[in-house]
């Protein structure tokens, strides 16, 4: 099974857990029928709860342009003060600092959290249990000869779990440089890393990995195995002449050679975090302990605004990639509150067991889970009687009422209605965080509804630290990504490949200065210039303007815009982030050629729904067939077609032909790239043949 299909295969069921967390409609008879009968229920409607929003905030008015600038350059107007924020507390300017910070805002409370089994209970480690084995496992480092300096790279190749953290935290007590690696790479780019990096160590979940690694043209001397290490790789090791150790081993080797502590500075070196671009080799930002601290200074400054949130109280589920910058910057700001961080059991398909237990009250996700718990609540929906339909219409739109004034709870009088949905994420959530990819904005609107928490969407870039813009506590507004956090500024710059003019258009190219702006590429000056300007400027790369209320709205990428024959702009990314809303699809391409004056499109299906969709049509086939039968194709330009034009798309923006493909596009297969998205060119270079085909019977 390729990652994508996993992916998929998790997504599905998420869902189908998910899709049994459906109101309690019996409830909503009996409201309603009490809702018809008795008069107080007017009283009770006009007498709500008041607005829960930050004070003396106005949520109208969210950026202002800073004094003494010419660029037009805006910050947040949530702090008087004009000074970027680098820091929340004194005493926690790098990530060192921050864990002791937590310990002592915690009371040592636990810290690190990890499921054994399916039907264990989470255990935890203290704050100060986790010190003293991160204290083991760097002073092993140590030991083995790595000097505690800003140019000791400690590779870390695992997906989330608590051996990751572990090694993270050991390196920030001896000022070492973590260098995570991650499946998606692909071995090749892993292979660049490991040379470019001359990566003497590397921590790796298991004997599979750590032969992968030793497959590598690399300078490796130590690799240390979490899991059980196989005769395979160890007689592999010994061949190579490189050591190979278990975790246990390296914990005792440390406490029998143990270290002081040897703190890094805030400007050192934290981290190197690789990505991968559509294209070549891939870059590693260089990210300082700034970098990262600013932000979950940043973040700070939001949830302390948040009257919910308490030092001590937060619990938190590590389940997005450790390997990229956005699930860093949500665990340092988990740590700066000292809160737990209890990892998921590194198996997707048990998340929303692991949400269920752990409760967190705190998710960071993604819109494609989102996406998701929407899809199959209304599709649930869907499927129930008009009474029914009509009841829960009528829940949602009251419920409505009360998000539209800021007023965000769970135990309201609509509440128990979307009571299951709230308890498949654990049931305590204060505080949803969107980020990675724009989510759209009725599912944000929707979620905002149904959990009672508050759901925010956050944008960012590995170059800015992960994060540098989130939506405000009891936001109520959609389709924005908020203002700048307030360790940042941002100015939009004019486009000229795209004959954009800020004062003109009132849109341009996004750029962001501030602490928590990422030191350059290692060793890559040239992609380094390109996207940090003289002034330290980064270049995002996405075209974005400020929406009424002052918050950056993302509009599209640079690169991806295009015209067509008559000149309308298209924006492809935002098309497919609509399209992608119909139950039909599971991935989409939009493409358009600038000689033709219309779209066309490559859908691949959802499996589940068009093998529904042919029971219900007496169509016997398989699924690579039913991608060839026009009746389904014609169901899915109208189905997609018509979210177009409810999501607000014009019409030279619809799609004007589709072609059904029957295989996801997936990573394996070169169609995505390491972080899941779309390669525009590779699918234009692989479905050339069928695009021609549309573009020829459209002329
Ligand atoms: C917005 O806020 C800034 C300062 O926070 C203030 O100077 C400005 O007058 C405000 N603008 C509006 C339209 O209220
Ligand atoms: C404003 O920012 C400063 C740091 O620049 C901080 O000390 C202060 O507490 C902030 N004020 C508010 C109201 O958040």
């Amino acid at each position: 099974m390729n990652s994508d299909d996993k992916n998929q295969n998790l997504l599905n069921q998420v869902t189908s857990t998910l899709m049994n967390t459906t109101p309690d409609l019996n409830k909503l008879y009996a409201v309603a029928g009490a809702a018809l009968v008795s008069g107080a229920l007017y009283y009770y409607l006009n007498s709500g709860p008041k607005p829960k929003r930050i004070n003396g905030f106005d949520y109208e008015n969210q950026t202002k342009e800073v004094q003494g600038r010419t660029d037009g350059a805006r910050i947040c107007t949530l702090n008087e003060s004009e000074k970027l924020v680098s820091y929340y507390y004194e005493d926690g300017k790098t990530l060192y600092d921050l864990f002791k910070k937590g310990e002592k805002l915690s009371n040592d409370g636990p810290y690190l959290g990890w499921k054994p089994s399916l039907n264990d209970p989470y255990k935890w480690l203290k704050y100060s249990e986790v010190a003293s084995v991160a204290e083991q496992i760097g002073s092993c480092f140590i030991h083995l000869g790595l000097e505690p300096s800003k140019e000791t790279f400690i590779g870390i190749y695992a997906k989330n779990r608590l051996e990751w953290s572990l090694t993270e935290i050991a390196c920030n007590t001896y000022s070492m440089v973590s260098v995570p690696l991650y499946d998606t790479l692909g071995l090749e780019a892993i292979n660049f890393i490991l040379v470019q990096t001359q990566l003497k160590l590397v921590v790796c979940d298991d004997s599979e990995k750590a032969l992968q690694l030793m497959n590598t043209k690399s300078n490796l001397e130590f690799i240390i195995v979490i899991d059980k290490i196989s005769e395979e790789a160890r007689n592999r090791a010994t061949e190579l002449n490189l050591r190979m150790f278990s975790f246990d081993e390296v914990k005792q080797i440390g406490k029998e050679n143990l270290r002081k502590p040897i703190p890094p500075k805030p400007e050192d070196l934290a981290t190197i975090c690789y990505t991968s671009g559509t294209t070549g080799t891939p870059k590693g930002a260089l990210i300082t302990h700034t970098n990262i601290v600013s932000i979950s200074a940043s973040m700070c400054f939001l949830l302390k605004k948040q009257k919910d949130i308490r030092d001590g109280e937060e619990r938190y589920l590590s389940y997005l990639p450790l390997a990229h910058m956005f699930e860093r910057v949500a665990q340092a700001t988990l740590t700066s509150l000292g809160g737990s961080i209890g990892f998921y059991q590194g198996d997707v398909r048990k998340l929303v067991n692991d949400l269920q237990e752990l409760k967190p009250t705190i998710f960071c996700t993604v819109p494609r889970l989102l996406n998701r718990i929407y899809a199959s609540v209304t599709e649930k929906i869907e499927k129930s009687s008009a009474l029914k339909k009509a009841i829960f219409r009528w829940a949602f739109a009251q419920k409505e009422k009360e998000v539209a004034k800021g007023i965000v709870r769970n135990d309201g009088m609509y509440d128990f209605a979307f009571k299951k949905i709230r308890e498949s994420l654990g049931g305590q959530c204060k505080m949803i965080i969107t980020g990675s990819a724009p989510i759209s904005p009725e599912i944000l609107h929707f979620l905002r509804v149904v959990t009672g928490c508050i759901v925010v969407e956050g944008y960012g870039a590995t170059e800015t630290g992960g994060a540098c813009s989130v939506q405000l506590p009891y936001e109520t507004s959609v389709g924005n990504i908020g203002p700048p956090f307030a360790c940042c500024m941002y100015k939009l710059i004019d486009v000229p490949e795209m004959n954009l003019v800020v004062s003109r258009d009132n849109r341009g190219e996004v750029c962001v200065l501030g602490h928590n702006i990422f030191k350059g590429y290692y060793k890559d000056e040239e992609k380094t210039k390109a996207a940090l300007d003289s002034d330290g400027w980064y270049h995002t790369g996405d075209i974005g303007m400020y929406d009424k209320n002052g918050c950056l709205k993302i509009v599209d990428r640079v690169k991806n815009i295009f015209k067509l024959q008559q000149g309308e702009y298209i924006a492809p990314e935002k098309i497919e982030n609509i399209y992608i809303r119909s139950k039909y699809v599971a991935q989409v391409f939009i493409y358009g050629n600038s000689l033709k004056s219309s779209l066309v499109s490559i859908i691949v299906p959802e499996e589940t729904v068009v093998y529904e969709w042919a029971k219900q049509n007496n169509v016997e086939a398989n699924f690579i067939d039913l991608c060839k039968n026009s009746e389904l194709k014609k169901t899915i330009i109208q189905d997609v077609s018509q979210i177009g034009k409810a999501g607000g798309l014009k019409g030279f923006e619809q799609a004007r032909d589709i072609h059904l493909h029957h295989e996801l596009f997936s990573i394996d297969n070169g169609l995505l790239t390491p972080t899941m998205k779309s390669k525009r060119n590779e699918l234009l270079a692989y479905f050339r043949e069928q695009i021609d085909v549309m573009y020829k019977s459209l002329d």
